[in-house]
């Protein structure tokens, strides 16, 4: 474990006032939607405190964080399975609530490489609750996906929904709300909020934060951001004959910065007594991916060359959320529509055509 943690800029930060805020540790903080999430603490006053072992991230979004918030987020680089280097973090800080976002999420490699999956993303999930009861900290808000619904018997999808990942992956994700609700039951003490994102997509508005892919992107708005601005050829469309509107799959697209919001309202959701509940997270409307392409289009000025393939194994036609429990338990809706989502993405991909790697 190493606390990167320039003494300078820690003195800065608390003469800016931050002592008395309240400590939340964000796990997988370097990543797309932590740092996102890290920049919005900020702004509602909390002190984000971050752990990543940087496996799908880039220790540079610490400099774009202090950019954007005035502040260096102070962060541990650390991975969930050293149990003892999670526990150190608990004894040196006092942290109030803990958001979990680090995990492995790719689909297709986890159906490779399914141990490391299970190990990455359930052990180090148990690893980090056993350090959470060891340093009385109660209150975690967990990432899960709408990938726990599988493929759902009706949409919209509501949070009674039967679940039934159908990947390694989905399995983790599952196995690790299953652990949370025992966890729950054995003790009210425990105060959970497992979201279930839809489909995150967009950038902060400075253009500064995004989403990087490692290798060839698995997911929709990344390829078609990366034939954009060149790096790749054509995006190809998995399936034209799906029983939708024109024939392509429909999905519930979230902007990043809506989804970070839909955290802090979790997080002022927990209070003793609440239990272990489950949010879906998402905007309540589907989009095909033709749709997608033409608002990406729109939004960037580019065309996106495109050719129709075979389905890819294992997706469904359509998956959209039932946002009325969330909208009303959280008190939070997603604001931002899908031309703004394309526009931002937009943004982050041609200030930063390599990602944070340049
Ligand atoms: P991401 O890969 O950008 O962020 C995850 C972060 O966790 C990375 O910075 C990575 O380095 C870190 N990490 C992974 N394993 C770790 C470990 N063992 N110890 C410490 N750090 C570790 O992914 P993201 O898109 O920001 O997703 C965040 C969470 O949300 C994940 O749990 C993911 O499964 C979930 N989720 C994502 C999506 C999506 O489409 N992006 C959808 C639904 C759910
Ligand atoms: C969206 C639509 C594709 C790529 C995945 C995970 C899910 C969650 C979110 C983590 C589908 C089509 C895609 C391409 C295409 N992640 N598509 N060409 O599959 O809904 O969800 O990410 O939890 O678990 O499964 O998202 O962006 O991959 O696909 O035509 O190159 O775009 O077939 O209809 P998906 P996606």
């Amino acid at each position: 474990m190493s606390n990167e943690n320039p003494t300078g800029k820690v003195a800065r930060d608390a003469a800016q006032g931050t002592e008395q805020a309240r400590k939340v540790l964000v796990t997988g903080g370097g990543g797309y939607i932590g740092s996102h999430t890290v920049l919005s603490l900020y702004a509602a006053g909390y002190q984000p405190i971050l752990v990543d072992n940087w496996s799908n991230s880039n220790p540079v979004v610490l400099d774009r964080l202090e950019t954007l918030s005035g502040m260096r987020p102070m962060h541990y680089k650390l991975d969930l399975r050293d149990a003892a280097g999670l526990n150190e973090v608990f004894t040196n800080n006092e942290i109030d609530s803990v958001i979990h976002f680090a995990g492995l999420k790719a689909v297709g490699e986890s159906q490779h490489m399914p141990l490391e999956y299970y190990d990455n993303n359930v052990v180090g999930t148990l690893n980090l609750l056993s350090a959470m009861r060891g340093g009385a900290c109660s209150k975690i808000v967990f990432s899960s996906s709408a990938t726990v619904y599988g493929d759902p018997e009706s949409v919209p999808i509501t949070e009674q929904a039967s679940l039934r990942a159908t990947n390694p992956y989905g399995r983790t994700k599952l196995m690790i709300e299953e652990i949370l609700r025992d966890l729950s039951a054995s003790d009210p003490q425990w105060e959970i909020a497992i979201l279930r994102y839809f489909n995150p997509v967009g950038a902060h508005a400075s253009g500064s934060l995004g989403e990087d892919p490692n290798g060839e992107p698995n997911n929709l708005v990344p390829y078609i951001a990366q034939v954009a601005v060149g790096k790749l050829k054509q995006l190809s469309v998995f399936g034209d004959d799906y029983n939708t509107a024109d024939g392509t799959g429909v999905r519930d697209y979230i902007h990043v910065l809506d989804l970070a919001q839909a955290h802090l309202s979790a997080l002022e959701v927990l209070v003793p007594e609440h239990g272990c509940k489950a949010y879906n997270i998402g905007t309540g409307r589907g989009y095909s991916v033709l749709e997608v392409i033409k608002a990406f289009e729109l939004a960037s000025g580019q065309t996106i060359p495109f050719e129709i393939k075979p389905r890819r194994t294992g997706d469904i036609a359509t998956c959209y959320a039932d946002v009325a429990y969330s909208k009303k338990a959280l008190n939070w809706q997603a604001k931002f529509d899908l031309q703004t989502m394309m526009a931002d993405h937009w943004r982050w991909q041609k200030q930063n055509p390599k990602g944070y790697s340049e």
